[in-house]
């Protein structure tokens, strides 16, 4: 029998309605449009409104989306694999949620938490369960509602991240299509520089907790930046030696979008013009677990069966890593 890949066989996304703009910004915090964007990239980002909306408000209508893109129905979902760093609760996990909330009654899941490069640990997790043979149909969903967990009069992380969530269904193939490689790391030494300093076992909720603003993301921008650069970079170039791809044979860079100068190191390292590049950071700023898959669901129009796509993503932990990928489908 040939060799069962997990083929990507639909893409869904969702960013709520609400835009928060880099002018919006300037009322907030002491900054301007000219340096968000020339510093980052960023034009505007999404926001998720409303009493009791969490991350799993993202993924519900993802999941939807990438059900009536394939024909199927939620019950047909075997595994959900949500990424997120913003669980609608510390337990249980947001994918029970979600598969409450869209009817998913066959499906077992779990969250997965590593920040950034979330998506790229999911998806390389629900590769397996399909590789072995033991499962049809497992869904991958990639979601952060980020505006929980950031402080809007700190200048140097609010103007960064985004809510937003999209995911993939991944399928059997026995064609050579699908996840073909990754390169997964991680480095504990990296919490320093980026983490949440309250809220967990180690530092519950109190009243000085909150009074401190420790229940935010809490970040040292440079020394992210620098790690990000180097980290990304080197993963994407791995993995494009370990399977003999070139500049020429890479169809897309699928990067994290975090900052559009770490974007630029890394397609420069891999030798990718712009072109090939997938870039949607100025809508919708960092969304964390979403970046990835939301480009895919950007771009999936301009994907054809049989491109080599390359996926990057550096984040808190510190995490990162690269994942190869050959399209499995024509744009429908
Ligand atoms: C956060 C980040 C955009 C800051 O950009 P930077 O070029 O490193 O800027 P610095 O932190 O060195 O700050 C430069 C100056 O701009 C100021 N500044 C910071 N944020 C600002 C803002 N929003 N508006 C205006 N000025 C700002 C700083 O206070 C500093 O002023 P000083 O020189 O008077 O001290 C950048 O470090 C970054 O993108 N880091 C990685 C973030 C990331 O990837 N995080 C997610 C994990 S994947």
């Amino acid at each position: 029998m040939s060799k069962i890949t997990a083929a990507i066989t639909a893409v869904g996304g969702y960013v709520p309605d609400y835009v928060l703009t880099n002018k919006e910004l300037e009322t907030l915090v002491e900054t301007t449009d000219e340096w968000i964007t020339t510093r980052t990239g960023i034009k505007e980002r999404r926001i998720l409104k409303g009493a009791d909306m969490g991350t799993s408000e993202l993924c519900a209508p993802v999941a939807l989306e990438i059900c009536r893109k394939r024909g199927i129905s939620p019950e047909e979902i075997d595994l959900l694999i949500v990424a997120t760093v913003t669980p609608d609760m510390v337990f249980p996990a947001t994918a029970n949620v979600v598969t409450d909330k869209i009817g998913a009654k066959n499906a077992w899941g779990f969250d997965i938490n590593a920040a950034c490069s979330g998506f790229l640990y999911a998806l390389d997790t629900g590769a397996r369960f399909i590789e072995s043979g033991r499962y049809k149909k497992v869904m991958v969903i990639g979601a952060d509602k980020m505006s929980s967990i950031i402080d809007y009069t700190d200048r140097t992380t609010c103007i960064i991240f985004g809510d937003g969530g999209a995911g993939v269904l991944l399928e059997p193939n026995t064609e050579g299509f699908g996840l073909l490689d990754s390169i997964l790391k991680s480095d504990g030494h990296g919490r320093e520089y980026l983490h949440m300093k309250a809220g967990g076992s180690a530092r519950p909720a109190t009243l000085e907790t909150v009074q401190q603003r420790e229940h935010f993301v809490y970040q040292e921008g440079k020394m992210v930046f620098k790690y990000a650069v180097a980290n990304m970079s080197e993963a994407a170039h791995q993995i494009m030696e370990r399977n003999q791809l070139t500049a020429d044979s890479v169809a897309w860079l699928v990067p994290h979008q975090a900052n559009k100068r770490i974007i630029d190191a890394t397609a420069h390292r891999m030798g990718l013009p712009d072109e090939k590049v997938m870039v949607n950071i100025q809508k919708y700023g960092n969304t964390t677990g979403g970046t990835i898959p939301l480009c895919l669901w950007d771009y999936e129009k301009q994907l054809k069966k049989g491109d080599n796509l390359v996926l990057a993503a550096f984040g808190g932990g510190f995490t990162w890593g690269a994942s190869y990928i050959r399209w499995a489908y024509d744009p429908k």
